[in-house]
């Protein structure tokens, strides 16, 4: 696709998505929770950092790989967990999940997914495969869901902890993209004039794959079970009972305070993300970015620490890996490149981020991930 090939940044890509998507689909993607706040954050308070540079290095070879729990990745990045991929191009997680494979980073599949996990091993052999879960009411099917992960291979549980129940996103309720769906008339019009999307997500109506029961297999049906099922009481003993039963690498999702950073390394866990959810759910929340030296200082190399929020450029992935990172994860910049095209969508933004992470080691005189450290970056007087 031509518009793909020309897009040079991430903010093109989301150019794209929101040209192909109907605009509810578009700021479900897009939108925060509440005011915003937390979601612009995310992207301004990497402008807090100044990146310095030392020259004379000698930076012809280059190595951009990076050792993320164990296993070497091509690029120190990582796919988040995106619940509905498939909703914004048709078989998206298996897109992203190929592209990822193809450049050598993992992907975590979400456990709200239209794809089943299954569906996605079967697709994507090859690739490095981490399965996110959320604390459901019904445990045994949260240890259903961690045993079907096992089988099929996922080798990193992913465990996000910051949505005991969903952030007040406005946005969705204006559209009446909530659950159940209450479509408004304007909002079917708008599916109307983007026929690109409307016909792929109306030949085959998407359901949540990890979800299929016998009983409930309509999409709004499911998708109201799974709200209903998050389960707001998971508490520190539920994690370290979790621990026990997961024998492979754990990360902890959607830590922002230092102290549960502590608590994660204390029972064992392997990685932190420092995350927000994108800003999708405690509005006034800190930004990644800022959360991210405290709980480098506090964990103190006793796990390993990822970051996710507001990631867009080479320079906020060297800014997070300076102040402590092992690796960023991308939300929205993946789906922006998935829902623009698919599977080429997505190998453009992670083309996209290799470019850049590439060009901004080399002018800051780092030859390995390894090279950039506190002593890269600077606060903004
Ligand atoms: C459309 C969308 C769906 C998401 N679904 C999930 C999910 O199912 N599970 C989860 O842990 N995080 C989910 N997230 C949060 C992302 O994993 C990630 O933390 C966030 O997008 C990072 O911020 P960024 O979009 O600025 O990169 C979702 C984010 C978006 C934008």
């Amino acid at each position: 696709m031509k518009a793909l090939e020309r897009a040079v940044t991430i903010a093109d890509l989301r150019l794209l998505a929101r040209r192909r998507l109907p605009r509810a689909v578009f700021d479900f993607i897009d939108g925060g929770a509440m005011d915003e706040s937390t979601l612009r954050a995310n992207e301004a308070d990497f402008g807090h950092w100044r990146l310095m540079p030392r020259v004379a290095v000698g930076v012809a070879e280059r190595d951009l790989s990076a050792t993320i729990l164990g296993r070497k990745a091509a690029l120190p990045l990582m796919l988040s967990p995106i619940g509905l991929e498939g909703f914004f191009w048709p078989g998206g997680e298996i897109a992203a999940a190929r592209a990822a494979a193809k450049a050598g980073v993992p992907y975590c599949l979400s456990t709200n997914s239209v794809a089943s996990l299954e569906q996605l091993a079967e697709a994507v052999p090859e690739g490095e495969r981490w399965f996110q879960l959320y604390f459901l009411r019904d445990r045994d099917w949260m240890h259903g869901l961690v045993e079907r992960a096992r089988t099929a291979n996922y080798r990193v549980l992913c465990l996000t902890l910051d949505l005991p129940l969903q952030g007040k996103r406005e946005r969705d309720a204006r559209h009446g993209f909530t659950m159940p769906l209450k479509p408004r008339l304007k909002t079917m019009l708008d599916m109307a004039c983007h026929p690109h999307w409307s016909i792929g997500a109306l030949r085959s109506l998407p359901t949540l794959g990890n979800f299929q029961t016998s009983d409930a297999t309509g999409f709004t049906s499911i998708a109201q079970h799974v709200v209903s099922l998050f389960d707001p009481s998971a508490n520190w003993d539920d994690v370290a009972r979790l621990r026990e039963r997961w024998k492979g690498p754990i990360v902890l999702k959607g830590i922002l305070h230092p102290e549960d950073a502590t608590k994660a390394a204390a029972l064992g866990i392997e990685a932190v993300m420092v995350s927000n959810h994108g800003g999708r759910q405690l509005d006034h929340a800190p930004s990644a970015i800022a959360a991210l030296p405290e709980i480098v200082q506090a964990v103190g190399g006793r796990a390993e620490i990822l970051l996710d929020g507001g990631v867009r450029r080479g320079t906020d992935m060297a800014k997070a890996l300076a102040l402590g990172a092992t690796a960023c994860g991308i939300g929205r910049a993946g789906v922006w490149g998935v829902a623009a095209g698919g599977e080429a969508g997505a190998a453009r933004a992670l083309a996209i981020f290799k470019t850049e992470i590439d060009n901004v080691m080399a002018l800051l005189g780092t030859r390995r991930v390894s090279d950039l450290t506190r002593d890269h970056v600077r606060a903004r007087p």
